[in-house]
């Protein structure tokens, strides 16, 4: 049964109320589940994290705008680029922000802190998106944070210093790598025009750079995995266009053909030095997609396989001085509505060009903790509950599912509910119902519409989220 393919149904997403970037990843179609023991005790414990922190830090982030998009010539209202400049100039000033790209206060202890605050246990960090700027010390290409600027600083090697500073706290580490790569000859060639985001020059025609593109991608992640970052738990490839023919099954110009960077050789080199490591060869459907990511939205109903989806605070994934973030409440109920289906959260922050976080971002992240330091019991190490959600209550399970957990949600803004009412799930009869906030039992009784909870005293509320869990 391992080796079956169990197909799935496409679920459209909440795109309008997360966030508006088009072209978002969208969940596979299809699920290999993994074979290997130290693979799938990997996952699972992975599963009982819940929430990660996708880092998006670059050359971007110095530039306060989208991330990598700018030099891309594909033209789109999320991506704006400076009108007056022609594409050329763009790109040339684009590439000469490593120069100016110091970040003196980098700090990534307090990045690790201000995410185990907020109860995430695990890390995505790029090392290198698709502008190709690596973010980590690369034999590969002096287009690096390690060869710019910051080049004379002891934490020139940043993607090192990251993972360090959250392997400190006990965190999950994953390395985000772009596939594509806008930076390297061998993927842009200067030779022609750069249309879109794809490789500029026929594969066919010219083998031998592809080739070099094919070495240049399995040394850049041997280098990676190979120990000297330390111990990898989550390999998170980007970039889904590139793949081979055939699992494109996708129309639009996103998707130009074969773009085989031959990923059975890449994963058993990384299976070598990391023998559990998840691979997430995101939207490729197969045996490299361990869990499979839907971008900014939660599917409709509950999916059969492992999944994560990644969500920016912000509008943008990277730094960009202007966004607006998410409230802690929209956090909390996109994680309960996640958690209920099956899944991870895995929020996106950016750090600021100088290395410190945005004070907003550290703020929100202290007061999704706050509710979580409390009601945490019914989203950490939960699966989800055969009825996973009546109206606005989202409902888990202990992983031996002795214990049911109910998150009651309401409106942001309205006052609290003196009780809320659900159906599916009740409490044995003459049973307790807990309120994880106050850590009492509340009040309850069954009604002709399912069972009603009494909600403790506005006093004894969470402050500022609005969502509350029981267990029973
Ligand atoms: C989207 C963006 C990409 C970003 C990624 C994060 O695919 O296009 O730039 O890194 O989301 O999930």
């Amino acid at each position: 049964m391992a080796n079956k393919l169990y197909c799935l149904l496409f679920f459209s997403l909440i795109s309008s109320s997360l966030g508006a970037q088009t072209f978002a990843h969208e969940r596979s179609s299809e699920y290999v589940p993994p074979k290997e023991p130290e693979v799938i005790r990997q996952l699972d414990r992975w599963q009982d994290l819940k929430f990660g922190m996708l880092i998006h830090w670059g050359l971007y982030s110095r530039l306060g705008i989208v991330e990598s998009w700018s030099i891309c010539s594909e033209e789109e209202e999320w991506i704006p680029r400076d009108s007056a400049a022609s594409y050329d100039a763009y790109k040339r000033s684009y590439w000469a922000t490593i120069d100016s790209f110091k970040p003196d206060k980098f700090d990534p202890a307090a990045w690790a802190t201000a995410g185990r605050q907020a109860g995430m246990g695990y890390v995505v960090f790029t090392t290198k998106h698709h502008d190709g700027f690596n973010m980590f010390d690369t034999k590969q290409s002096d287009f690096s944070i390690a060869k710019g600027a910051f080049r004379d600083d002891p934490r020139r090697n940043v993607a090192k210093e990251v993972f360090a500073a959250f392997r400190q706290e006990s965190y999950m580490v994953g390395a985000y790598f772009s596939k594509p790569d806008w930076h390297s000859q061998y993927y842009w060639w200067d030779r022609y025009a750069t249309p879109n985001r794809n490789n500029n020059y026929s594969i066919d025609k010219n083998p031998w750079r592809w080739n070099k593109f094919k070495e240049f991608t399995y040394s850049q992640i041997e280098e990676l995995l190979n120990g000297d970052y330390g111990a990898i738990d989550i390999l998170w490839l980007d970039g889904g266009w590139v793949r081979p023919a055939g699992g494109a099954a996708r129309a639009g110009r996103a998707y130009k053909g074969s773009q085989d960077i031959d990923m059975p050789r890449i994963a058993a080199m990384a299976r070598r030095y990391q023998p559990g490591i998840l691979m997430v060869d995101r939207t490729v459907p197969g045996e490299f997609e361990n869990y499979q990511t839907p971008e900014r939205g939660i599917p409709d109903s509950r999916p059969d396989a492992p999944w994560e989806s990644c969500i920016p605070l912000g509008n943008d994934w990277g730094y960009v001085p202007t966004d607006v973030y998410k409230t802690p409440t929209k956090v909390i109920h996109t994680l309960a509505e996640i958690t209920a289906k099956g899944g991870n959260l895995l929020l996106g922050i950016g750090p600021k060009p100088d290395g410190t976080l945005p004070g907003e971002v550290v703020a929100r992240l202290r007061q999704v903790g706050a509710w979580l330091q409390k009601n945490g019991k019914a989203i950490f190490n939960t699966r989800p509950a055969p009825i996973y959600h009546s109206g606005d209550t989202w409902f888990t399970q202990s992983k031996d599912g002795k214990k049911t957990y109910a998150i009651a949600c309401w409106e942001e803004g309205q006052p609290a509910p003196r009780s809320v009412t659900w159906q599916g799930n009740e409490p044995a009869p003459g049973g307790k119902i807990v309120c994880l906030q106050t850590g009492k039992p509340a009040a309850w009784k069954k009604t002709g519409g399912g069972v009603e909870v009494t909600l403790p005293s506005p006093k004894d509320l969470p402050v500022g989220v609005a969502a509350l869990a029981f267990e029973f």
